[in-house]
């Protein structure tokens, strides 16, 4: 058996409306026997008929991302393309996918951006520092004192001849659902979240049987969503812009052969609806007595409604689908309904998520019913609002326009939720609930089970977080900012490649990234950026980048290169990368730390070297600092000095790993010298005789380990001083997001395994499996999430950030590294003294799956492992 399985168009398994001129092919391999791919001959046609290009038999093992070298696309054209591998024991297998192109030529689009003519509340949103994120700003308890409602657009149209093919486009500043007649169309929050004053994308939806031989009607409802929505950690409104517009276009093909074109334009009216607000974080109030009942249909009344107004916003920032789509990617009834002491009515869902609930419930004319979402009970197991701050009610409502059953879940909002506060139900039951998760739809790729069941089920709880955070951006969180933050992201991201396909995805996000990097290279700590995101800097100026988050526009390049193979990746962000280096290179040497002037020549010369000025995060929220009661900024402050150079070196390190694949051998020199002389300053200033930091913590030794900081003949001590920390802590890690990914490579690689595994396998606070024992089902921002008292806090408990350890567990226990970029060469090695009887799992490479199990029987391991065509192991 020799065959092909899990086909993508540009890393996607749904590519509708792509507007990548030239699409890459993919697919994986699955054979009986060991082999691997010898050739290869990819075709592309279009869907009604003519091959556009024949790569012909390409000698090569080569199964991912291979680039399109065919006739020019068309724009909004169907294509197929087919596949054929031939094995090196000469079997073939065929496969292949469907795409369809979005509009590749800017004039093709007609459509005009319409708006209506309303008088949005004005923004009156705290924006001061953390004075909205404290909790020191009142929440409005009746969100409509402040909140807009969203917009209803429609229009009639004739259709006076038979169609043979219909195609929609949408987007919006704001989120959207569109309908043909009936049909409803857009996925959760459509468009989705991208840098929208420089790239919005375009939705396309086969719409061929939707419309009828004449009357029809074409509308939409349009939500603040992330363009007028209070989002970000602030939670204030209006980041892109004070109204919502829509941007609609059709491209009819009659059955005789003639097109027209269908698209916003000044004959669209507007209302107001049941939706008297809707905004993604604090929730929606629909109502349902003041919908237009029958507005999509063509005999509804609309002379109250409106025109709109006609804006010229372009079509220049439009582009198709780059990622998957977002989806509801699991529906499920909820596990129980508590009554809690107080007496509060609570839906459990059974785990932490992002989504909402479905309810269908009695009721009569002008009953309201509300569902209010939380994380977490507090300890007495009432209801706790785990999320403080502005704007973050997370919390819907639904009133009734008839006495009887009304069915309504949530359409333009998510929420990070476990518990929902029921109010208003007439004697609620369980199966009157469905809970959905929702988020985008990238495709697992690892799994992992053991001997230890709080170990399985960590691994669990770390995919779930990663899920409920990947909602067209990778999120810190679900429920409080739902921003991308980049820190987040490059810390989780080798955890997160084992999980799931990353690759598409974070090559969008990346793409934002590069849009938003400034002039003199800095690149902003949240991709998306917006304005309110200017306390960063604590000082209410214009935001500064923080080193290990600015630097994931490095690391993240570099790691996914890892993961898939595709050097691709590097070219296109190389020089985002290097004109990153060249920001911190002229931070460090201009910046003069306090008492420079006093300082001798040679320490003078070093500081150009040392990233020791201006704003950082440090090694955010070190757990002894959190659990004392200090603010997250001052462990930042006590550590960004270190933490900072260690970056420097770290990101002047992988560039030039980048820069030497890429072939740019002098630029490689140039940053393994920079590098060089980082080390050395950084061991002058920072490293003691007796091998010991001038900064000691946990996670600044990991990092100047990890970084080879350390001289060679100091890293014993400074190993030594480590695990004398941690013995110190109980057998407990202290560590921060920046350097908790390397804790146990760091003990591990030094010699004292041993310490990794205590700290792995601790049940006491802070530990991983604490988090589990307490029945964690995320992973969560602060340790101390359930205090060992029982107490529950006001914060996140879905942040994958320290979820990081994932990747630990996969190459230690699992046994499973790739000694080659996209996993072409592959070490397997458990380690058996890991303390586990046995453990089983699989990874998805870009070749096909990886097997591994092994069990240890009487003491002596049985190691069984499967590689796919094309993976070898390492000698
Ligand atoms: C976020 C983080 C983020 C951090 C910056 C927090 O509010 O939730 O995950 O990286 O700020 O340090």
């Amino acid at each position: 058996m020799y065959s092909i399985y899990a086909a993508k168009t540009c890393g996607l398994s749904v590519a509708e409306g792509i507007t990548d001129r030239k699409p890459c092919f993919s697919w994986r391999l699955k054979a009986d026997s060991a082999c691997e791919q010898k050739s290869y001959r990819i075709r592309v046609s279009r869907l009604d008929g003519d091959c556009l290009w024949d790569s012909g038999i390409v000698g090569s093992s080569c199964t991912h991302n291979i680039s399109y070298e065919g006739a020019k696309l068309q724009s909004d054209t169907d294509y197929t393309w087919q596949v054929e591998s031939i094995s090196s024991d000469d079997i073939t297998a065929t496969g292949g996918g469907r795409f369809s192109t979005g509009i590749l030529d800017d004039s093709l689009w007609q459509g005009q951006w319409i708006e209506a003519d309303y008088e949005r509340k004005p923004i009156t949103d705290c924006i001061e520092g953390f004075k909205s994120f404290t909790g020191q700003m009142p929440r409005h308890d009746d969100p409509r004192v402040i909140l807009d409602p969203a917009i209803y657009f429609r229009k009639s149209v004739e259709i006076s001849k038979k169609i043979r093919r219909a195609i929609m486009y949408v987007t919006a500043h704001g989120v959207y659902e569109a309908y043909v007649n009936a049909h409803a169309f857009g996925m959760p929050l459509a468009p989705g979240y991208t840098v929208y004053d420089k790239h919005l994308t375009v939705q396309r939806y086969d719409i061929t049987g939707c419309l009828n031989l004449g009357a029809n009607v074409l509308s939409a409802i349009v939500a603040d969503g992330w363009y007028t929505g209070r989002i970000g950690m602030m939670g204030v409104g209006n980041q892109y812009g004070d109204k919502t517009a829509l941007f609609m276009q059709i491209f009819v093909e009659f059955e005789d052969g003639s097109r027209s074109v269908i698209a916003t334009d000044k004959n669209f009216r507007w209302s107001v609806g049941g939706y008297e607000f809707a905004d993604i974080f604090v929730g929606e109030r629909f109502d349902a007595r003041l919908e237009p009942v029958g507005f999509k249909l063509p005999d509804f009344d609309d002379s109250a409604w409106k025109p709109v107004l006609v804006r010229d916003y372009g079509t220049a920032r439009l582009t198709g689908a780059a990622i998957e789509p977002a989806a509801i990617i699991d529906s499920f009834s909820p596990v129980e309904i508590i009554t809690t002491p107080k007496g509060e009515t609570v839906v459990d869902a059974g785990a932490v998520l992002a989504g909402f609930v479905e309810f269908t419930l009695s009721g009569n004319r002008g009953d309201a019913v509300s569902l209010e979402y939380s994380e977490v009970l507090d300890h007495e197991g009432n209801f706790l609002q785990n999320i403080m701050g502005q704007n973050k009610n997370q919390k819907d409502y639904y009133v009734f326009a008839n006495d009887g059953i009304a069915n309504y879940r949530p359409k333009f909002t998510c929420h990070g939720f476990r518990y929902v506060k029921i109010e208003g139900a007439r004697n609620p039951k369980l199966l009157d609930f469905t809970v959905h998760f929702i988020g985008t739809k990238l495709e697992k790729t690892g799994d992992f089970t053991c001997s230890n069941e709080l170990l399985t089920k960590l691994q669990e709880n770390i995919f779930r977080s990663q899920q409920g955070n990947m909602l067209y951006i990778p999120t810190d969180c679900p429920q409080r900012e739902r921003q991308g933050w980049t820190g987040d992201m490059q810390v989780y991201l080798p955890t997160a490649c084992f999980n799931m396909d990353m690759e598409s995805f974070l090559r969008s996000w990346l793409y934002g990234m590069r849009l938003e990097q400034r002039d003199d290279g800095q690149i902003p700590n949240v991709i998306p950026h917006i304005p309110s995101n200017g306390y960063i800097s604590f000082t209410g100026d214009d935001e500064t980048s923080s080193a290990a988050w600015g630097d994931a526009c490095v690391i993240i390049p570099w790691q996914l290169y890892r993961a898939y193979g595709d050097k691709a990746i590097l070219a296109e962000n190389y020089e985002m990368m290097s004109s990153w280096l060249s920001y911190v290179r002229k931070s460090a040497a201009e910046g003069r730390p306090e008492g420079y002037d006093d300082m001798s020549y040679e320490q003078k010369v070093r500081q150009s070297y040392l990233w020791n000025t201006g704003f950082h995060f440090g090694d955010w929220l070190i757990p002894s600092l959190t659990k004392s009661g200090e603010p997250p900024t001052m462990g930042a402050f006590k550590t960004k000095e270190l933490v900072a150079t260690a970056m420097f070196a770290y990101s002047a390190e992988l560039l030039s790993c980048a820069a030497s694949e890429l072939g740019k051998e002098e630029d490689a020199a140039k940053y393994r010298n920079l590098n060089e002389k980082i080390r050395r300053a950084f061991a002058e200033e920072y490293v003691l005789e007796n091998g010991r930091l001038t900064s000691e913590f946990q996670g600044t030794y990991v990092l100047a380990l990890r970084m080879g900081l350390v001289p060679v003949n100091k890293r014993e001590a400074a190993l030594n001083r480590l695990v004398e920390l941690i013995e110190e802590n109980g057998d407990c890690l202290d560590t921060g997001f920046v350097s908790t990914p390397f804790l146990l490579d760091v003990l591990y690689e030094g010699g004292r395994a041993d310490v990794a595994w205590k700290i792995l396998f601790q049940t006491k606070c802070p530990s991983w499996l604490y988090e589990v024992k307490n029945g964690a089902t995320t992973i969560w921002e602060s340790w101390y999430g359930i205090s060992e008292d029982g107490k529950r806090g006001h914060m996140s408990y879905n942040h994958f950030s320290f979820g990081c350890v994932g990747d630990f567990i996969y190459r230690r226990i699992l046994g499973l590294t790739a000694a080659a970029p996209g996993y072409k060469k592959v070490r397997i090695s458990p380690d058996y003294s890991c303390g586990l009887t046995h453990a089983k799992g699989s990874f998805e490479t870009v070749f096909g799956q990886i097997k591994i199990q092994w069990k240890l029987e009487n003491g002596m391991p049985i190691l069984e492992y499967e590689l796919p065509p094309g993976v070898k192991l390492s000698e």
